[in-house]
């Protein structure tokens, strides 16, 4: 089966579960909403594609795997795009989920998607409880303090940030999850796996704000220019647009050798190459890019 109908399947039944008789109405609603139609879904397909070059002889637990780390990514948006964060009005081409139920729905829709999470990994327990375990705890690391996505948000409240740091644990954090997590669900040992993570994180989120500052929001389907706006230090602003497509470019020349010996090994590379593909070139301009606000002191990074 496509990883992306198990994916699709997958969390439709979590989100399903949420929305029984007894449960509040709007807020089943917004858990819906939040999740739905998904965005590129990369990274629970990086995680499938990790566990299968692994040899995986349980779907049930990359199934799961996978739809936890995108609850926690969807839940990240929702709360990535309140007032109190980056204020955006819009997200995968449609309003917010402030925008769309209020804002405690989406405080609530983003809590109660990372709570699902943890639960959908707990399942699984029945099934290999050790797996289960260390799905959570590299689920927990890559997602909480002091090097997951919480962690990523918190320096945009410091007076100085590395722009390393800052990257690695707002975006790279939940790729490392993907990478480390497929491995764990494929019946492996996560730690070889963190490279390629790493390498594909970087590059995503040099992408990402390479296309904040040249695309428009029609194309993105979210607010563009929101790294100047908001005064959040960012690839383009540190190395200018050339010298962030190199950076990005360098991030993924390494991917592919980074992948440890498996039985996949092939298929797993083929699979990175594409992406890869896909991210660089980004294309050329489509706007002039806006005024800046101050951009907090970058230093350089360890
Ligand atoms: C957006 O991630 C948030 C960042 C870390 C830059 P994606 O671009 O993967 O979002 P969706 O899930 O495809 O909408
Ligand atoms: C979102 O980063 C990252 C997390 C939610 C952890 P951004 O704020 O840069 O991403 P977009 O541009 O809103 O998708
Ligand atoms: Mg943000
Ligand atoms: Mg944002």
């Amino acid at each position: 089966m496509p990883f992306s109908v198990r994916i699709e399947a997958a969390m439709t039944r979590a989100i399903t579960r949420c929305q029984t008789r007894a449960a509040p109405r709007r807020l089943a609603s917004a858990l819906e909403y939040s999740v739905s139609p998904g965005g590129a879904r990369i990274r629970p397909t990086i995680l499938l594609g990790v566990a299968s070059a692994c040899g995986e002889d349980r779907t049930e637990i990359s199934d799961a795997a996978a739809t936890a780390l995108e609850l926690i990514h969807c839940g990240s948006l929702v709360h990535d795009d309140l007032p109190c964060f980056d204020d955006a009005d819009t997200r995968r081409g449609k309003p917010s989920v402030h925008r769309a139920y209020s804002q405690p729905l989406a405080v609530l829709a983003g809590d109660s998607l990372i709570i699902l999470a943890f639960e959908e990994l707990a399942r699984v327990a029945e099934i290999d409880p050790m797996r289960s375990a260390k799905l959570v705890l590299a689920l927990a690391q890559h997602t909480g303090m002091p090097g997951g996505i919480c962690a990523g948000q918190g320096w945009e409240s410091e007076t100085e940030i590395n722009l390393e740091a800052y990257h690695s644990a707002k975006t790279a954090a939940l790729f490392v999850a993907a990478t480390k997590m497929g491995a764990i669900a494929g019946g492996q040992e996560p730690g070889p796996w963190a490279e390629l993570g790493e390498r594909i994180g970087a590059a995503f989120q040099i992408a990402d704000d390479l296309r904040d500052t040249l695309y428009d929001a029609e194309t993105l389907g979210k607010p563009v220019g929101q790294d100047d706006l908001n005064g959040r230090p960012n690839a383009v602003a540190a190395f200018g647009v050339q010298g962030a497509v190199s950076k990005l470019k360098d991030s993924l020349s390494g991917a592919i050798a980074s992948i440890p010996s498996c039985p996949g090994e092939a298929m797993l590379a083929q699979m990175v190459q594409r992406y890869a593909e896909k991210l660089a070139p980004i294309a050329p301009p489509k706007r002039a890019a806006v005024q800046r606000a101050s951009i907090p002191r970058i230093v350089p990074g360890e």
